[in-house]
């Protein structure tokens, strides 16, 4: 059956410098994929303090956001839809931000992801497997539509968002 536009969700998803460094990128990536979600964006960046005050813009004036701040713009981060073409690449982002794209994929997504704070998550959670403390989450996930329509206009441009079918979605919905 095929999914209506209103059904079809989709979250931005990004891997922070812990995880690229800790080798999780693979770990995170197998889970949204195994469940049957669609990577219909991914590039590497490393974002600037500028990017990442812009990203998190709703938490200034809270007491971790210079730290929060700091963390995301400290290394190569996964955000998840494709690389973009070299002439258009952005010297000075390497995160791996991505997109991805399915029935309730931004509740799921939250689920995968586990509660903020690791010790508080669910062993099975990626939080809860992977990680210890508040300010080493491993990663971010929208927390709702207008907040993932937000992240995915900042971290990538229309044309790096592709639109594609998968043999599997006809077993999947
Ligand atoms: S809050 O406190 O309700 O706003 O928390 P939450 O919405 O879950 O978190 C918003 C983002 O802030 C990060 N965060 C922190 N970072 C460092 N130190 C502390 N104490 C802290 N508390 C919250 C949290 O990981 C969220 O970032 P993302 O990237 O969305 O996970």
């Amino acid at each position: 059956q095929e999914l209506s536009a209103a059904e079809l969700e989709r979250t931005f998803i990004a891997i922070k410098p812990d995880g690229v460094q800790r080798g999780l990128i693979s770990d995170i990536i197998a889970r949204f994929e195994k469940k049957g979600y669609k990577l219909v964006a991914i590039k590497l960046v490393h974002p600037t303090k500028d990017f990442a005050e812009k990203h998190y813009d709703d938490l200034k004036g809270r007491p971790f956001f210079n730290g929060l701040t700091d963390f995301l713009s400290s290394g190569p981060v996964v955000a998840m839809v494709p690389p973009p073409p070299p002439s258009q690449s952005m010297s000075n982002h390497t995160a791996d931000p991505q997109v991805w794209e399915g029935q309730g994929v931004i509740k799921y997504g939250r689920k995968f992801i586990g509660a903020t704070a690791p010790l508080a998550s669910e062993p099975g959670t990626i939080r809860g497997d992977f990680a210890i403390s508040v300010g080493r989450n491993i990663i971010h996930g929208s927390d709702g539509p207008e907040t993932a329509k937000d992240e995915i206009a900042l971290w990538f441009k229309p044309e790096e968002i592709l639109s594609y079918k998968k043999e599997t979605d006809k077993w999947l919905y």
